[in-house]
């Protein structure tokens, strides 16, 4: 059984970030990160189109942490707690111990390490806390800057076609000591 419980919610820190629940005073950066063009380019979902969008985005998002059905996190600079990105594990299976991972920088923040950061310590926390064996990453094959994450933490693709979309990879890494090195 996975150690699903997600109240209070689990602040996670790291060398340059924090990483924090939504909350609704994010929803520019929330409306920015579903609207902008470049960041979901690989991305097959709902985009907002209006702030309210963004807002009821949060509020479904927050929903979801309080039935324990998912985690959704704020990446935050350190002191500055202005949100810069978002990480998420959801599609929790208990039967399988796995669940999913998910990710995205608003652009003048990529290139700096962040997510590399901030993945480390989610993927530590969904091993060590969580206690999930595997977990799982669904992505556009020409996605390469996510390819290129997932390979610093060692995921290997999955080799299994999505069979509603052949353009979906997917990722997976498993719980070993390997990860720890
Ligand atoms: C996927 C995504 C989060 C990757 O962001 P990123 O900033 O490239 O990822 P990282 O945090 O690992 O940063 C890596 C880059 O920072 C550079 N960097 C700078 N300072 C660094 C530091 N202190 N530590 C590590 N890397 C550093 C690295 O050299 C690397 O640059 P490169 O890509 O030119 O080689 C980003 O491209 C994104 O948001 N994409 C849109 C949303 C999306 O597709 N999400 C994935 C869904 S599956």
């Amino acid at each position: 059984m996975l150690n699903r419980s997600f109240t209070p919610f689990p602040i996670l820190i790291t060398e340059r970030l924090v990483l924090r629940q939504l909350v609704i005073s994010d929803e520019q950066e929330i409306f920015t990160l579903r609207s902008d063009s470049e960041i979901n380019k690989y991305l097959n979902r709902q985009v907002s189109n209006t702030i309210e969008d963004a807002r009821n985005f949060i509020n479904k998002v927050n929903e979801n942490i309080n039935k324990n059905d998912s985690l959704y996190w704020a990446i935050t600079l350190g002191d500055k707690n202005i949100l810069v990105g978002t990480i998420c594990l959801f599609g929790f299976s208990d039967e399988n111990s796995k669940c999913e991972i998910g990710y995205e920088l608003l652009t003048n923040f990529q290139g700096q390490g962040i997510m590399k950061e901030a993945a480390e310590k989610v993927i530590d926390y969904a091993f060590n806390t969580i206690k999930v064996q595997k977990i799982e990453a669904f992505l556009h094959r020409d996605n390469q800057s996510s390819i290129k994450l997932l390979d610093k933490f060692s995921f290997r693709n999955s080799n299994e076609p999505d069979k509603t979309n052949p353009e979906l990879i997917c990722y997976h890494l498993t719980n070993s000591i390997d990860n720890l090195k």
